[in-house]
């Protein structure tokens, strides 16, 4: 079958990561008998040098036109520190993903035994740990109205609101992934002090209700920081809005010590983005370091989740973990004798090639 794929390389080594991407996808392609075809689109800074925009009118229709989207990373060092520009490239993923629909990012993070010692914690709190992060990603304090400064700019405000029906969705979301997990799932909310957490709640254990062989438990977002890195194997499938998985999230990549490893999905109400967890680091773009196996792993991922070709995104995932293995991996995870992101990305390639024979 033939998937159209928008690639979205975006900011600093996005780029570099998304075409060793298209390369294992191309390989993939080959090896098993189906078709990617890819159409480039502009995000993010490069985006605002052309036109201005930092999601333009014509990056989003490419995105509906197509199957699934591949995304780098968004962000240049020129806006960081600026805190008065008009127009920031993080403005373009957030009306990425409310105009497309993005509703739930999906995080998996799984301990790799490989690379066990690369964590700050220590090997035998990280052992075992797999975790599915939901985080709901088109709600909450991210996208409510009003906000902004009062008239004599001493006061500033921001809005959490949540509807019931957005809520829903993201928890039937995790429901259904713990129950082709170990079938739990933890709601991670502030429910003793915000309303928006209590409505969070009320809604998510009637849900529990239509999934009686799922436990559901609930956890203060304080408390779920802590537990995380004292004993992150005890979570399974994590649900929880906007602004606490974004924190939570990053807080849970550290735990395997390999961010550059991580994928993510974020899943639309008609199409899906794909992309890794690691940002824009603009300090290694253009350098060939960077390591492309976040973006890789999240290829697979879209076959997977977007094109229903398990054995397909089962074969990716099979020949990364070999290449960890031999050691083949970039400067984030080995300093003595690291080897470029193209070599990574070539060796991934090779690997899935000897599947085909
Ligand atoms: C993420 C990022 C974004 C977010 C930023 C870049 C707007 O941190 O994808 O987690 O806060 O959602
Ligand atoms: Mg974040």
């Amino acid at each position: 079958m033939n998937y159209n794929i928008a690639l979205l390389p975006g900011d600093g080594i996005g780029p570099e990561v998304i075409e060793q991407a298209v390369k294992v996808l191309k390989v993939t392609g080959e090896v098993t008998g189906h078709t990617f075809s890819f159409t480039e689109g502009l995000v993010g800074a490069v985006a605002i040098d052309h036109s201005g925009n930092p999601f333009p009118d014509e990056t989003l229709d490419l995105c509906r036109r197509s199957d699934a989207i591949l995304f780098g990373a968004i962000g240049h060092p020129r806006y960081d520190n600026d805190p008065s520009a008009k127009v920031r490239p993080e403005q373009g993923l957030l009306r990425m993903r409310s105009e497309l629909g993005l509703y739930a990012n999906v995080r998996p993070v799984k301990s790799i035994p490989a690379l066990a010692g690369m964590s700050p914690l220590k090997e035998e709190i990280v052992a075992g740990t797999d975790i599915v992060m939901v985080r709901e990603l088109t709600g909450g304090i991210y996208f409510g109205k009003p906000r902004g400064r009062s008239e004599d700019g001493l006061t500033a405000y921001d809005t959490c609101t949540y509807s019931r029906s957005e809520i829903e969705r993201v928890v039937h979301l995790g429901c259904r992934y713990a129950r082709q997990r170990r079938k739990k799932v933890t709601v991670i909310d502030k429910a003793n002090v915000l309303a928006t957490s209590r409505l969070w709640r009320e809604t998510a254990k009637e849900i529990a209700g239509e999934y009686p062989d799922v436990e559901m438990d609930f956890m203060f977002v304080d408390n779920a920081a802590m537990q995380l890195v004292r004993n992150p194997s005890a979570f399974d499938v994590i649900v929880t809005e906007n602004m606490f998985g974004d924190i939570l999230s990053d807080e849970a990549s550290m735990i395997t010590g390999s961010l550059g490893m991580l994928p993510s999905a974020s899943i639309g109400l008609s199409t899906s983005l794909y992309e890794p967890i690691h940002g824009s680091f603009p300090q290694a773009a253009g350098k060939n370091i960077a390591n492309p196996v976040g973006t890789i792993l999240s290829a697979a991922m879209m076959l997977d989740l977007s094109f229903g070709l398990a054995k397909e995104a089962e074969m990716i995932t099979v020949a990364v973990e070999e290449t960890v293995k031999e050691g083949y991996v970039t400067a984030d995870l080995e300093d003595r004798n690291p080897c470029s992101t193209t070599v990574a990305g070539e060796r991934i390639c090779s690997r899935l090639r000897e599947f085909s024979v």
